[in-house]
């Protein structure tokens, strides 16, 4: 089973898929994790892509695919939950074409639903909590933009394929992952 979750910054699908992945035996496969893994371990990949993950821009799409690969690779059997990825119809294609060689095709794209000043105001008060060094405001603002104008093509991208469902995100972490798995 594959499934995707789709959403801008701040909208819960870190949460709500980690919550999934437990009750569904999913592995969740992050590439915002996995990316700040390797700043934290000072790696050459973390070390080149935390400047731009630092400016909210997209880090390059043969990089992430690489990381996608890897973990693919690691499978003996395609069960996930791809959180914050695919990001680009690039990203998407490919993730496609991966797919489709494994004979694993995706189930749903979800797509969490959270006004932008809510987001704004939940990333600002975990910088406060956690430090997380792209939740400054200014960071925040050009994810957003990222997100619109790179990421948001995608949901027309999986509803042409017949797989998007979409989630109301406001609301309580319990309310939120009560509608996702009646989307679902
Ligand atoms: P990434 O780590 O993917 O960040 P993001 O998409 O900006 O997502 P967030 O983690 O901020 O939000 P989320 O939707 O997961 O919400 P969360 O559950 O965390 O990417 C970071 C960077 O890495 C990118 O900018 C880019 O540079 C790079 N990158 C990553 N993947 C890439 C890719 N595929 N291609 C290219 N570049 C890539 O919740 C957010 C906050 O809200 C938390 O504090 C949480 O506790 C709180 N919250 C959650 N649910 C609720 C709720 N229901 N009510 C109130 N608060 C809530």
């Amino acid at each position: 089973m594959v499934l995707i979750f789709l959403g801008p910054p701040g909208a819960g699908k870190g949460t709500q898929a980690a919550r999934l992945a437990q009750d569904l035996n999913l592995k969740k496969i992050s590439t915002g994790d996995i990316l700040r893994a390797h700043v934290a371990q000072g790696t050459e990949l973390g070390r080149k892509v935390k400047p731009i993950m630092d400016r909210g821009d997209l880090v390059p799409d043969e990089l992430i695919l690489a990381i996608i690969k890897e973990e693919l690779e690691q499978m003996p059997e395609v069960r996930a939950i791809f959180d914050g990825f695919p990001r680009t119809t690039a990203q998407a294609e490919a993730l496609d074409r991966l797919l489709e060689t494994l004979g694993a095709p995706i189930h749903k794209a979800l797509l969490l639903e959270v006004p932008t000043e809510e987001l704004v105001a939940r990333l600002l008060k975990r910088a406060e909590l956690e430090g997380r060094s792209d939740d400054n405001e200014e960071t925040v603002r050009r994810r957003l933009e990222v997100y619109a104008e790179k990421t948001q093509p995608l949901v027309d991208y999986y509803a042409a394929r017949g797989v998007l469902v979409r989630a109301n995100g406001v609301g309580t972490v319990d309310e939120v992952y009560r509608r996702i798995r009646e989307a679902l």
